[in-house]
């Protein structure tokens, strides 16, 4: 009922599907998105460009071109500006219409890295709560059978996430 936490590379993990922390064009950038891009091959932007774009908090799924998913779920995270902008109902958007699309699909095994932690620049306290809580939600509608890792790269991204965990555990939302 509770995701996992794991430390290492989102493209070494073993899933049904990742998730990527796309920006709005859907084309490549840097961070995970990137490392994502550059793994999957050409034939990931040219399916991507298809979709011409997405909009914040919202998510689109692809193949997996060379990498060994089933799937790549790309969403958009959203650029922190300060707080007042709902940068925290965005960021959870962006977990609940990516684990919706899972779910349409049936892709049982999800892996997120920590969507707007990097260069959106979303405090990393917070976004751990909102994929703690959004991962646990979902989690608990959907039944056994289901895992969500939460992926933390490099390994001191995973204290916000351990943290919040064991918050989330402790209060059992
Ligand atoms: N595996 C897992 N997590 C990773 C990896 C990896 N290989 N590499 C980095 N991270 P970011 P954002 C972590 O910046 O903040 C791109 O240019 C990283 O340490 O990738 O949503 C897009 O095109 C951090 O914890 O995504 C957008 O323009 C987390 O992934 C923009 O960045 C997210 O950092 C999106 O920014």
């Amino acid at each position: 009922m509770w995701p996992v936490v794991h430390v290492g590379s989102i493209i070494e993990c073993v899933a049904d599907v990742i998730v990527n922390a796309a920006n709005k064009s859907l084309l490549g950038g840097g961070g995970v998105d990137g490392v994502i891009h550059r793994a999957a091959g050409p034939g990931l932007k040219e399916e991507c460009r298809a979709f011409g774009g997405c909009e914040t908090g919202d998510a689109v799924i692809t193949g997996a071109h060379d990498l060994p998913f089933l799937n790549i779920i790309h969403t958009v995270g959203p650029i922190w500006r300060g707080g007042g902008n709902d940068e925290p109902e965005l960021l959870a958007n962006a977990y609940r219409n990516s684990l919706k699309l899972a779910a349409e699909h049936g892709l049982k095994r999800i892996v997120f890295p920590a969507i707007s932690t990097g260069v959106y620049g979303f405090p990393k306290d917070e976004a751990a709560v909102i994929a703690i809580r959004e991962s646990h939600h979902f989690l608990k509608a959907m039944g056994a059978g289901w895992k969500i890792t939460l992926c933390a790269f490099p390994a001191k991204e995973a204290k916000p996430l351990n943290k919040a965990l064991k918050l989330a555990q402790a209060r059992d939302l």
